[in-house]
C-alpha cells in the first residue's frame, strides 16, 4: 500500500529545531523557530499562566467545548483584536471560532474561502512565513503574491506592494500580517497602513489579517492593532486569524481564533456555523485548557495587566538584544551595514545572509537558523550575542 510513498521534505522551520536537538555541541545556538527564550536561553511560562493555572487546578472538567470553543475566549479574543469597546462587537456583526492557534485559524478561513467562495484566490506577501502557502495550497485555494520587501534596503518595498494591489482583479482576497511580519520583521508605517486600506476600498479587495504577535511588536497589544483599526475605520469587511502562542508563551496549547467580520449579525450568525461544520470533521471541537488559561487571564483586570507587563518585557527584551547583536557586529569591525536589526521589529530579523552562508553558520559554528537568512531574535540572549555576531562576521565578511 505504502510503497509509494517517499519521505517529506523537512519543514523549512520546525526542521531547523530537529537539527539543533540533534546536534551533540556544547556550543549551539538556536535562532530558528520563532519561540521565545529568557536570557539563559530557558523557555518561559509567563507568571500570569501559572497563576491562571493555579485557578484552574482542580476545577476543570473534562467536557467537550462547543464545536466554536470556548464563548468567553471569543469574547476576550475580539475585544482585543477589534477593540474593548468596538460597536462591531456590540452589533453581533463578527462570527468567531476558537482555532488550533493561528496556523488552525488560517487554515479554517482557507477552507472557508474556498467553499464558500471556490472563484477567489488569495494573494501572498513575498516572503512570507513558509507555513502560509502550505496553508492556501492544501486548501486548494489558488495563489498569487505581491511585493513586500526590498532586499538592498532591507526596508518595506511600498512603491512595489502598492503597484501589485493596484494591478489585481477587484475584489482580490489579500494575506496582510497585522504586525511584526514574519520572517522580515518590516511592517508598513501607520500612514502607509492607511494608503494601503484606501486602496484595498478602491479595489475592493478583502483583507486577511494573519496576527500571530499581537504585543511583540511594540509591547502593547492595543499598538500592534492599529493596521486592524485602520480598516475597520474605514468600513472594511475583514478577516483576522489570531494566536495566543507567542504573546502568552502558549505555543503548544494550540489556542487561538478565526473572526470574520459581516454585514450584519444574520450574516455572522451563518458564517459562524459553518466555520463550526468546517471544524467538525477535521477536530470536532477544540482543546479545553488553552482557552481556559486565556479567558482567566483577560477576564481578570489583575491578571492582565500582569500578561501586558510581561508582554512588554518580552517586546524590551528582544529590543536589547537587537542592540546587542548590532554593536558586536560592528564592533568587530562588519564592513557591512547592520542598521536593520534595529529597524526591524517583532521576534525576527531578517539578516540578508544567503543560504551557503547560513549553511556555514550551522556547520562551522552550530548556530542554527532558517536557510532564508531569518535569526529569530527570541533565541538571541546576553550570553550568545556575542559568539553570534562573531560567527555572522565571519560568514559575511568576505
Ligand atoms: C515561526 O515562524 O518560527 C513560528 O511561527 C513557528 C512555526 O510554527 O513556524
Amino acid at each position: 500500500w505504502f510503497g509509494h510513498v517517499e519521505p517529506a521534505a523537512k519543514d523549512p522551520i520546525l526542521g531547523v529545531t530537529e537539527a539543533f536537538l540533534a546536534d551533540p555541541s556544547p556550543d549551539k545556538v538556536n535562532v530558528g523557530v520563532g519561540a521565545y527564550r529568557d536570557d539563559n536561553g530557558k523557555p518561559v511560562v509567563l507568571e500570569c499562566v501559572r497563576e491562571a493555572e493555579r485557578r484552574i487546578a482542580g476545577n476543570l472538567n473534562m467536557e467537550y467545548l462547543p464545536m466554536g470553543g470556548s464563548i468567553k475566549m471569543i469574547e476576550e479574543s475580539l475585544k482585543l483584536a477589534y477593540g474593548e469597546d468596538s460597536e462591531l462587537i456590540k452589533e453581533k456583526r463578527i462570527a468567531a471560532v476558537q482555532a488550533l492557534s493561528g496556523t488552525g485559524a488560517c487554515r479554517l478561513f482557507a477552507d472557508f474561502q474556498k467553499r464558500f467562495l471556490p472563484d477567489t484566490q488569495i494573494y501572498i506577501p513575498i516572503p512570507t512565513w513558509a507555513n502560509h502557502h502550505n496553508i492556501w495550497r492544501d486548501a486548494c485555494v489558488p495563489q498569487r503574491t505581491f511585493r513586500y520587501y526590498h532586499p538592498e534596503t532591507r526596508g518595506l518595498d511600498f512603491a512595489s506592494m502598492m503597484d501589485d494591489i493596484k494591478n489585481a482583479p477587484n475584489g482580490s482576497f489579500f494575506l496582510l500580517h497585522a504586525c511584526a511580519h514574519n520572517p522580515t520583521g518590516v511592517d508598513p508605517s501607520e500612514e502607509q497602513w492607511r494608503e494601503i486600506s484606501y486602496q484595498f476600498k478602491v479595489k475592493n479587495h478583502f483583507p486577511f489579517f494573519d496576527m500571530a504577535y499581537q504585543g511583540f511588536a511594540s509591547g502593547d497589544p492595543n499598538r500592534d492593532a492599529k493596521a486592524i483599526r485602520i480598516f475597520l475605520e474605514d468600513g472594511h469587511l475583514i478577516g483576522c486569524a489570531q494566536s495566543y502562542a507567542k504573546n502568552m508563551g502558549l505555543y503548544g496549547q494550540r489556542v487561538g481564533c478565526l473572526s470574520i467580520l459581516c454585514d450584519d449579525e444574520l450574516q455572522a450568525v451563518a458564517v459562524k456555523s459553518q466555520l463550526q461544520q468546517l471544524a467538525r470533521p477535521m477536530y470536532s471541537n477544540p482543546p479545553v485548557h488553552g482557552a481556559l488559561v486565556v479567558s482567566i487571564i483577560l477576564g481578570d483586570p489583575e491578571l492582565k495587566s500582569l500578561w501586558l507587563k510581561e508582554v512588554k518585557g518580552m517586546a524590551d527584551r528582544i529590543i536589547g538584544m537587537r542592540k546587542a547583536l548590532r554593536e558586536n557586529l560592528e564592533k568587530l569591525g562588519s564592513p557591512l551595514s547592520w542598521e536593520h536589526i534595529t529597524n526591524q521589529i517583532g521576534m525576527f530579523c531578517y539578516s540578508g545572509m544567503t543560504p551557503e552562508q547560513v549553511d556555514r553558520l550551522t556547520d562551522e559554528f552550530h548556530i542554527y537558523m532558517t536557510r532564508n537568512g531569518r535569526i529569530s531574535m527570541a533565541g538571541v540572549t546576553t550570553g550568545n550575542a556575542g559568539y553570534l555576531a562573531n560567527a555572522i562576521h565571519e560568514v559575511t565578511k568576505s
